[in-house]
């Protein structure tokens, strides 16, 4: 069932635990977040980028999740939100689509134009009904070479002064922060700044979102919601396990198969499992308190009326 992602949010941070905002990009990988929940019985958001767009086209992927969402797990709250857009014209291209929620990412900009032009998209998607992500600070990119010694963290962290002016006039519903995490595996600084996410969730009242967190282990995931982050994006762990599992699976034919079908069906049972451990990580199994369906489709059976 599709319902509003910051009604997801709002009650993870109210009942203090998280949710994942794991990324899509094609069939298998939207099936195996859809059935990892329905498993869980947690509720999750489902995120689409501008690239995955362009890959796969707007309007097939966006109705592709909801599709899978509404049939396959119509128990089971589910968001449907673009990740980073960085322009006005893709915001306007998923409001024109039904994306319900969507985030800007300024990030990259001054922190005048950042406020600036976020506070354009909110009029815009408020208008709209749709929800905004903002994010002040930066979550990086590190390029494969970069050592981590040589990364000059404080200029990439979230300002807890500057976070409450930024929410305050932007009007957003949620804010990315930056306290060291970063985009990809093993990229992040050594200790993410605890005091700082602190500082921030003192200041800020809406939900906190955590990008980069795709390899960030239990101890380091149980401290950071005990500071007031309520959703982690997931990209890189799902990826890794889908590619992981392709290249095996092609690797261990004894003759070459062109059924692309065998070949994927163990892609999309990797990134489940993946997803259902980070479920469990972030506190959000078992959240779903509404009644078991009858489902028209039997996962386990993989058959459907
Ligand atoms: O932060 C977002 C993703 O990990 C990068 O996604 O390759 O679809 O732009 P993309
Ligand atoms: P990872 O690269 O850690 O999976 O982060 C994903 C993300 O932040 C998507 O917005
Ligand atoms: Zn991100």
């Amino acid at each position: 069932m599709i319902v509003p992602v910051i009604d997801i949010l709002k009650k993870a941070r109210e009942e203090g635990y998280a949710v994942g905002a794991f990324n899509t990009t094609n069939l298998e990988t939207t099936r195996a977040i859809v059935d990892a929940a329905k498993e869980m019985r947690s509720p999750v958001i489902i995120q689409i980028t501008e690239r995955t767009m362009e890959y796969a086209g707007g309007r097939a992927i966006f109705n592709l999740v909801k599709n899978c969402a509404e049939f396959y797990a119509p128990e089971i709250p589910i968001g449907i939100h673009l990740d980073h857009g960085k322009s006005f014209e893709i915001i306007e291209r998923c409001a024109n689509i039904g994306f319900p929620s969507i985030m800007y990412d300024g990030s990259r900009h001054i922190y005048e134009d950042n406020v600036m032009i976020t506070r354009k998209v909110v009029e815009f998607c408020h208008a709209k009904g749709m929800s905004v992500q903002g994010e002040l600070g930066s979550v990086p990119y590190i390029g494969e070479t970069s050592m981590m010694g040589e990364i000059n963290w404080d200029k990439y962290m979230t300002d807890p002064d500057q976070a409450e002016d930024f929410v305050c006039k932007t009007g957003i519903d949620t804010l990315a922060v930056a306290i060291g995490n970063a985009h990809g595996f093993f990229k992040e600084r050594k200790e993410p700044d605890y005091d700082r996410l602190e500082a921030i969730h003192k200041k800020v009242s809406i939900p906190l979102i955590l990008h980069g967190a795709s390899d960030w282990e239990n101890g380091r995931v149980k401290e950071v919601i005990a500071r007031g982050i309520c959703c982690f994006n997931v990209d890189t762990a799902t990826r890794l396990a889908f590619v992981n599992s392709l290249v095996k699976s092609v690797r261990d034919q004894s003759e070459v198969s062109f059924d692309i079908r065998k070949l994927l069906d163990g892609a999309r049972e990797a990134v489940k499992k993946v997803v259902k451990e980070k479920i469990r990580y972030f506190g959000s199994a078992g959240k779903v308190e509404t009644e078991k369906t009858e489902c028209v489709y039997d996962p386990v059976k993989k058959t459907e009326k």
